[in-house]
């Protein structure tokens, strides 16, 4: 599998809080079948973490996970939270899009409605494509709203964890993905919070076939490692 959204890196968000405990994230990861992770650190008000301390943190993690003989390939992105200058920031390079390509993780309020489509819009119309970060989290993201969303050209991405809940709390996710409108399906991984990828894959497969597993898990995301 391939994650492609993950708070892997150390240091830098509410997500790993040092090294040992990424180094720890990751060996549960390829545990569970992960052989490529998109490490994507938040770029929101409580975290406008320098692009210089990302980039050292990576070549750390890097280093230390080669060390440590894991065999997964890590690569850098960002889940930057919608805000009105991204495009400028963006395209002035002060932002990690997934690894160097057009393709961008963008986040927006859980609780608070904003206008999806809006910055979908504005994104592609300078050249970018979003994909939209866990739409299952948005009380006010329907399936109408996701698929307006495609239909502008963006991307959408849902948590595995919800997919291994209880029937009421997958009941969403399996929504998205129930009506062919889910593109990935990512762990967000958190250390405070356990990582379902194995387990999601397995709920996947069962009620949706192999075939929709491994274009959600794995296929999908490969556009975004240059495979
Ligand atoms: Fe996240």
């Amino acid at each position: 599998m391939i994650d492609i959204h993950s708070h892997i890196l150390p240091e830098v968000d509410d997500g790993s809080k040092n090294i040992e405990q990424s180094l720890e994230m990751l060996k549960e990861a390829e545990r569970q079948g992960i052989t490529d992770i998109i490490l994507t650190p938040h770029y929101r008000h409580e975290y406008l973490t320098k692009k210089e301390h990302i980039e050292k943190n990576f070549a750390q993690l890097k280093t230390a996970a080669k060390e440590h003989d894991i065999n997964i390939s890590l690569y850098l992105g960002q889940e930057i939270f919608a805000f009105s200058d991204m495009v400028k920031s963006l395209s002035a390079g002060k932002l990690f899009s997934m690894n160097d390509t057009k393709y961008v993780l963008v986040e927006f309020a859980a609780k608070q409605e904003m206008d999806i489509s809006e910055t979908v819009y504005m994104l592609k119309a300078n050249g970018f494509i979003p994909i939209v970060a866990h739409i299952d989290r948005y009380c006010y993201a329907d399936v109408e709203t996701a698929r307006e969303i495609k239909e502008i050209g963006g991307l959408i991405q849902v948590n595995a964890t919800p997919i291994c809940g209880s029937i009421f709390h997958r009941g969403k996710t399996m929504s998205f993905i129930k009506e062919g409108l889910v593109d990935f399906i990512a762990s967000d991984a958190h250390y405070s919070r356990s990582s379902d990828m194995l387990k999601a894959y397995k709920v996947v497969s069962k009620k949706f076939g192999e075939e929709t597993a491994r274009k959600l898990f794995t296929e999908n995301a490969k556009v975004l490692l240059h495979k």
